[in-house]
């Protein structure tokens, strides 16, 4: 790609950005959330247009018309944002139109048995049959990476393909790409996890706010280096953690048991803390924060706040008590897309904007304005619409709607999921003080330096019960991962 340029309503993202990529290598695209990763990748998926430059797959000049020209061109991409529709299943989502046919109807039947070719070469355990919307955010990236590979395409893009994914998923998928690269394919990789940039990559890009910055061979570059051209500054402490004082418990759970689930678990968390949950996906940590948060039912199990028993049924009632919970999946369950950034981040603390049942327009433009500046939210006006936004900068958005109504205990699963480097150290910093202030945070993360950086303490799970708990002094990487596969 060569000086591509594109604006969205005459605001231009891209500013002459040019990749070029080699077969049988991994290229890795990076900068910050907002700098034009997938804009870019768009461009050549067709889904956008560009405005000037040029594309040249295997040499030859292109006009890319749409996607299925792009597809057609050699060309497969993994959304950032899975975009699969739900009700389809498995082996309709991979062949959504070009399923295979017995005169004018579809074969269903080879339309199975061909799905079940492609994911068991992948040695992935999905059966075709089973719906989109029934099957966790891993398995749904693992069904998108399983159709990428079907259309047989030369250049790859992945858009930040391991964000719902824990370790054990990443080393099977890094396997995939080393076949593939095997193959003489180009891969264009998108990733925030800065570790994984240096064990795959052959070739860097950065772009920084829709600029080319620069192309190195990985050998030829580190880290800081790295890291200093994506955010053009440098960035001093990535763990910026804060020992503050910790105090009595704020919330405990008994026995917490979701047949089928999570058996059994017991822990108790303290104001000033910040209690990290490790574990691999599927080790029932999601779905134990869904049910005490009132999504899901509980068979067993008891909860305290500061010593109180309470009972919660809905999340309205969580909200109550002053437990806020931040989803690992913006997209379902954060974020109302169509709706603008600003009434995303204030539509859950409305109340403090009334003033004998007026809304202050004036006080929701300025705490917005605080919010917008204090995570770093890349917008051009609050008033754009939050499906608009680079993917990282949902994920802030989510965030920041939760953290303004000031609960005691914020539960964040993962979250930091899809989020650049400089940002993580924002939300780093704002998680440290906000347990400053005395209140409490249960942190679900697959990210081992991020736990490890940040907690308290950390309870590891393993296929649905607690099989450990460690302190600051305790943690270990290699502790932890036996941890969380001791129950296999
Ligand atoms: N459809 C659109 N309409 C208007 N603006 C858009 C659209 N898509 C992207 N943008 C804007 O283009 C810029 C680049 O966004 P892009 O999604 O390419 O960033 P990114 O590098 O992929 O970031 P992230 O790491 O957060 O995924 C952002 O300012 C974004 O708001
Ligand atoms: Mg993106």
């Amino acid at each position: 790609m060569k000086k591509v340029r594109k604006s969205f309503h005459s605001v231009e993202v891209l500013h002459g950005v040019d990749l070029t990529v080699r077969a049988g290598t991994v290229h890795a695209l990076m900068g910050e959330n907002g700098a034009g990763k997938s804009t870019l990748m768009k461009v050549l998926a067709g889904v956008h247009g560009l405005d000037s430059g040029e594309v040249y797959i295997r040499g030859e000049k292109v006009e890319i018309q749409s996607p299925k020209h792009s597809q057609e061109l050699g060309v497969a991409m993994i959304h950032q944002e899975l975009s699969a529709i739900p009700e389809m299943t498995v082996a309709e989502n991979i062949f959504l139109g070009r399923e295979p046919r017995k005169g004018i109807f579809i074969d269903h039947k080879k339309m199975q048995q061909m799905t079940q070719e492609l994911l068991d070469n992948l040695k992935v355990a999905i059966a075709p049959s089973v719906k989109i919307g029934r099957l966790k955010v891993a398995d749904q990236q693992l069904v998108e990476i399983a159709k990428a590979v079907s259309f047989h395409a030369d250049i790859i893009v992945m858009d930040e393909p391991t964000s719902a994914i824990t370790d054990n998923e990443v080393e099977y998928l890094f396997q995939i790409i080393a076949d593939l690269k095997a193959q003489g394919k180009g891969i264009i990789y998108i990733s925030h996890k800065m570790d994984e940039i240096f064990r795959i990559a052959d070739d860097i890009t950065v772009l920084r706010d829709g600029n080319y910055v620069n192309t190195w061979e990985a050998k030829d570059i580190n880290n800081n280096i790295l890291i200093q051209n994506m955010v053009g500054r440098e960035l001093n402490e990535y763990f910026p953690k804060v020992e503050v004082p910790i105090h009595d418990v704020l919330f405990e759970v008994k026995h917490l048991t979701q047949k089928g689930k999570f058996e059994d678990v017991s822990f108790a968390v303290k104001k000033g803390e910040i209690f990290g949950i490790a574990g691999l996906i599927g080790a029932g940590r999601t779905e134990m924060m869904q049910a005490i948060f009132g999504l899901a039912k509980l068979d067993e199990g008891e909860m305290y706040l500061e010593g109180v028993p309470i009972t919660i049924h809905t999340p309205k009632e969580a909200i109550a008590y002053g437990i806020a919970y931040v989803t690992e999946d913006r997209k379902g369950e954060g974020l109302v897309l169509e709706m603008p950034v600003a009434h995303n981040i204030t539509l859950p603390s409305m109340k403090m904007f009334c003033q004998n049942g007026f809304i202050s327009a004036a006080k929701e433009k300025s705490t917005v304005e605080e919010e917008i500046e204090a995570l770093r939210i890349k917008v051009h006006t609050p008033a754009q619409l939050a499906g608009k936004l680079s993917g990282g900068n949902q994920q802030k958005i989510v965030l920041a709607k939760w953290m303004m109504k000031h609960p005691k205990l914020l539960i964040l699963d993962e979250p930091t999921r899809g989020i650049d480097v400089g940002a993580k150290s924002e939300i780093y910093k704002l998680m440290c003080e906000y347990v400053a202030k005395g209140n409490s945070i249960i942190m679900i993360s697959s990210e081992m330096p991020e736990v490890m950086g940040m907690a308290d303490r950390i309870m590891v799970m393993s296929n649905g019960i607690k099989s450990g708990e460690l302190t600051r002094k305790e943690f270990a990487q290699e502790t932890i991962m036996k941890l969380a596969v001791s129950n296999i």
